[in-house]
């Protein structure tokens, strides 16, 4: 018998791709909203840290079309959203506010205008205290927002000592904004009793089902949470969306209307959390080969005023300290320390973007000491197959992809050759210098939280042989649910179209995790395959009895069954076995095996698998104004055996400009005052269309499976590509170094915007 062809592996559309570039996909606030909805607004601080000794909100209740206004005091104490019960964050500041912007209280009125206008007539006195706003501030006397980790494997520092070769030095990588399109937004809407209905955008929706439950003082069972669609949300959606939803329940459930909390951008910008900014110390010894014989590294991180999810992310950016080299001795700390800053959250990476650049650093350090070719360093370091194969957390690389990417990328995008010619003929060109850079990626696949990997899902056949999906997993844009509908398709020999993906929703798949981590696939895909494969069983033995002793013949193919030497239609065949009695919606469950961590010892295995890619960026430096221009992106990525190859190469693509964004244009800025001055799009730069590599080429590793049993072999994409992108910051680097002979590392911090691009290039020209 041949392979039936499968709904899987195929490049189909993402199941909404239509409905996007139409502008008919529908988003929250697409939803009418229902009669007598209240809009929100919030009030917010204008202090980094002070104590309230009056907040007079006369004006604002007064104000024309307000309805109902809340404080923090109007709650009770009790009541917190920190998504980790550290207590730190009460949906408003009560008596004293902890960072410029913070939310002091909710106004709700008959329009969004009215809401945000009256928001404004708030009169609050302030008694200032003293506040830490940046990591140079917090490290004096360094409050930490949660417990620090330390990763260590052998001597790191005797190892040091006994190296032949010492350096020293310190890095810093800024943060970054989300800006995903569709801003924060929750509706809520009270039902009868005590029940809440609430349709927001987020990563996590059984976390906003249990703060609501929380804040309302009402059981989980009284509270549903719906999610269709969001406008992308890039980890932004994780956590931060729990004060939107709650307050708009609150309000709902005081007034019994509809409420609906939808920032305007400044507002989302200054109120919700960013990728965590770091400055990481480093010490590291080599040998005369280049190869590292020990490293210390201390991760310093700008958290903000709360806990958040500080702690796995300044975790993980321990865990991808090593990326794809491997560290004879070593020792990681992190330092998650307490600002008066927004509180800082999930984005892309998880922090492992933050960690890796440390190991990059690290290479073009030794390259430039010893006058090497920073990728023949990178290669000397690499893991090995069988030896030199344990990490700072001591899990074992199995599977390493990464020599066998390296050098086919190396080969096809002709490495050395072009690194060659642009550097003769940057000599004979005095104000631009071109640059080359290659980097590889290695990711570790699952949450650090072990019991975060489980997964639920639904699926119902209905009698005219079409197929109703919902799993636990959210769709942000990455086309998760066209994947998991592709799986279940495959299930029953039918094409995706069968198959109908519904909004996630509390009240169908329960206790889910959030969506992240990139495994929202390999989870939600084994858990609706689960369910499936439950339905399938059951029709194959109605077959085997209504079809005696031809049971071993069923077959599920192209939209037909075959059964013995009958064949009908999947539809046809669906009726009789509903006819039958037999039961055609089934729930699937799945939990990833193998992995194990205690944080503790610093020992397990965290990660079932890792995902590898290496890219190779060319870049062009005027080096008399330090503007940049992205010449060639040549990318070679692993994703297992792909389950949509045409969605891979997007969140590659799509990935790799976000990481480019946050080591170049993306920048951060706040004042003297604590206040955030860059909070809309005409002082915060991402890349826009004409900032795309002019030659960009993203191949998928061919012929290569996951070695673990993940769903159909594939591995997660969403967030290792991301990282990709520090090819283009070494790229930078190396065509900065030119202006000195190559003879010194730059050290080029991130973000590279211009200004520190010629900053960097002035200090090379002007050694002090
Ligand atoms: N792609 C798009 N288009 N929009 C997003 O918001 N989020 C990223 C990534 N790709 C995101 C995206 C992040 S942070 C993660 S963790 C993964 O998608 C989550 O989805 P997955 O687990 O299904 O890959
Ligand atoms: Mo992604 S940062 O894990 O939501």
């Amino acid at each position: 018998m041949t392979m039936p062809d499968l709904a899987v592996h195929r490049p189909t559309p993402h199941e909404s791709a239509a409905r996007h570039v139409t502008g008919t996909a529908h988003y929250v606030d697409d939803i009418p909203d229902p009669a007598g909805t209240l809009h929100l607004a919030l009030g917010l601080s204008e202090r980094a840290h002070a104590k309230v000794t009056h907040l007079d909100l006369s004006a604002v209740r007064a104000a024309p079309g307000v309805v109902l206004v809340l404080a923090g005091t109007d709650m009770p104490a009790e009541v917190d959203i920190s998504p980790i019960h550290a207590h730190d964050e009460p949906i408003l500041a009560r008596d004293e506010v902890l960072f410029y912007g913070h939310p002091l209280f909710v106004v709700a009125a008959t329009t969004r205008d009215a809401a945000r206008l009256a928001a404004r007539l708030a009169r609050v006195t302030y008694k200032d205290l003293p506040a830490v706003t940046d990591i140079a501030a917090a490290r004096p006397g360094g409050t930490l927002v949660t417990p620090p980790m330390t990763l260590a494997r052998g001597e790191a520092s005797a190892a040091i000592a006994a190296s032949p070769h010492v350096i020293e030095g310190r890095l810093t990588v800024g943060g970054q904004e989300h800006f995903y399109l569709e801003s924060q937004i929750a509706l809520a809407i009270p039902g009868e009793g005590d029940e809440m209905r609430v349709l927001c955008s987020t990563q996590h929706p059984s976390e906003i089902q249990h703060m609501v439950a929380h804040t309302l003082g009402v059981a989980s069972h009284a509270v549903s949470v719906e999610m269709r669609r969001m406008g992308g949300a890039f980890g932004g959606k994780e956590t931060q969306g729990n004060i939107f939803a709650c307050l708009a329940a609150l309000v709902a459930r005081k007034t019994g209307r509809a409420a609906k909390l939808r920032p305007d951008r400044d507002d989302d910008m200054i109120v919700t959390g960013k990728r965590h900014d770091f400055e990481i110390d480093y010490k590291v010894g080599f040998d005369d080969d280049g190869r590292v014989q020990g490293i210390e590294g201390l991760f310093a991180a700008r958290c903000g005023y709360s806990a958040d999810l500080s702690g796995p992310i300044t975790d993980r950016a321990l865990f991808h300290a090593d990326n794809t080299y491997y560290y004879p001795a070593v020792r990681l700390t992190s330092l998650p320390l307490k600002t008066n800053t927004v509180s800082n959250t999930a984005f892309r990476g998880f922090g492992g973007p933050q960690g890796m650049v440390l190991a990059e650093r690290v290479m073009d350090e030794i390259a430039f000491h010893l006058g090497l070719d920073p990728l023949e360093v990178r290669k000397r370091n690499l893991y090995g197959q069988d030896t030199r194969n344990v990490t700072p957390y001591h899990q074992t690389v199995e599977d390493n992809v990464a020599p066998r990417l390296i050098a086919e990328l190396e080969a096809k995008c002709r490495y050395a050759e072009r690194r060659a010619a642009l550097h003769a003929a940057n000599a004979t060109s005095p104000v631009i210098k071109r640059g080359l850079a290659l980097t590889p990626v290695k990711f570790g696949i699952s949450f650090t939280a072990t019991h975060y990997n489980q997964a639920g899902a639904l699926v119902h056949v209905y009698t005219d042989g079409s197929i109703m999906l919902n799993h636990g997993g959210t769709e942000m844009g990455q086309g998760l649910h066209v994947k998991v509908a592709q799986v279940v398709a495959s299930e029953f020999g039918l094409g995706v179209e069968s198959v109908r993906i519904t909004a996630t929703d509390t009240s169908k798949v329960p206790n889910t995790s959030a969506t992240a981590a990139s495994s929202g696939s390999d989870l939600n895909g084994m858990a609706a395959q689960a369910a499936a494969r439950t339905i399938r069983e059951r029709l194959t033995a109605f077959a085997a009895e209504r079809w005696q002793g031809q049971a071993a013949q069923v077959a599920f193919a192209d939209g037909m069954v075959q059964i013995g030497g009958e064949t009908l239609s999947f539809a046809d065949f669906v009726r009789r076995a509903y006819a039958a009695r037999i039961q055609l919606s089934a729930s699937g469950f799945y939990k990833t095996p193998k992995i194990h961590w205690d944080r503790a010892s610093g020992r397990g295995r965290p990660f079932y698998y890792f995902a590898y890619g290496a890219a190779c960026s060319q870049v062009a430096v005027d080096t008399l104004t330090g503007e940049y221009r992205m010449e060639r992106v040549d990318i070679l990525h692993d994703v297992g055996k792909s389950l949509n190859p045409a969605i891979d190469i997007g969140q590659i693509e799509g990935g790799f400009v976000q990481g480019m964004g946050w080591l170049t244009t993306e920048e951060l800025w706040w004042d003297d005052k604590g206040r955030l001055r860059t909070h809309a799009p005409s002082t915060y730069k991402i890349p826009a269309c004409g900032d795309r590599p002019m030659h960009f080429e993203v191949t998928l590793l061919d012929a290569h499976e996951n070695a673990e049993e993940t769903i159909f072999r594939s591995k997660a994409v969403g967030e290792p590509p991301f990282m990709l992108a520090m090819s283009v910051l070494h790229a930078l680097s190396d065509a900065i170094a030119s202006v000195a002979d190559h003879k010194v590392c730059p050290r080029l911090d991130a973000p590279a915007t211009p200004e520190r691009v010629l900053a960097t290039i002035e200090a090379l020209k002007n050694p002090s």
